[in-house]
């Protein structure tokens, strides 16, 4: 819970490639009178710089080590120079992947790496979001959706379905470890009907005005 009258919310949304968070992020975005919309890797302008560098080029362009720090690294910017500004400031903020996406996509999928994503992600960020709604999605329906944008930034999209399979497994187990920050929400839906059961949830963690 956000204890602090003065802080505002802090909401991240995860889920694998193509799963509709962006979408999510806006419908739930138009609830708010002034929100910051902001995404991992990313969010600010150093952040973004480094977004290029890991969404763009050969598959095998970084070890699964390098990635974490260059994550870790993004992060850091995008936490002191974006989200804790505006938190500080009262405003919410929904990020488009956070820490979690660390945990799943570098800490559990090639080989275990899941306690040098801890230890980092202690030192160099140490917080968590007040509430991570996490989008589940059958994963070829997820990819095919995902690689149809042709967004250039496929690094991730072009490891394959099985990547995504470990990817979604990763994700549900994360929503069982922490139960009390993580919703788990079905994404195989009408987007206005998923946007219904999100927003339900948001309302139940915000203070009354
Ligand atoms: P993005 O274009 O935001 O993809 P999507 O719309 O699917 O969220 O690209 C983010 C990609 O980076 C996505 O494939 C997940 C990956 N990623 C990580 O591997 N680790 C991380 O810590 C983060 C934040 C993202």
């Amino acid at each position: 819970m956000n204890n602090d009258a003065k802080t505002g919310l802090f909401i991240s949304f995860e889920g694998i490639d193509g799963s509709g968070k962006s979408t999510q992020v806006k419908l739930l975005a138009e609830k708010f009178t002034d929100p910051v919309i902001t995404r991992e890797p990313g969010g600010s302008p150093g952040a973004e710089e480094i977004r290029a560098l890991l969404l763009t080029g050969d598959t095998d362009r970084w070890s699964a080590e390098t990635e974490i720090l260059l994550f870790t690294a993004a992060r850091r910017d995008h936490l002191e120079t974006t989200i804790q500004p505006a938190l500080s400031a009262g405003r919410t903020v929904i990020c488009d992947r956070f820490a979690d996406s660390t945990r799943v996509y570098q800490g559990a999928t090639r080989g275990d790496l899941r306690a040098t994503v801890d230890t980092l992600h202690t030192a160099m960020i140490g917080r968590e979001p007040d509430l991570t709604i996490i989008i589940d999605m059958d994963p070829a329906t997820a990819l095919a959706r995902g690689l149809a944008r042709g967004s250039g930034e496929d690094r991730f999209e072009d490891m394959g379905l099985g990547f995504q399979e470990t990817l979604r497994h990763g994700f549900l187990a994360l929503a069982k470890v922490h139960p009390n920050r993580c919703v788990l929400i079905d994404g195989n839906r009408d987007p206005a009907a998923v946007a219904a059961e999100i927003w339900a949830h948001v309302a139940g963690r915000m203070e009354p005005a």
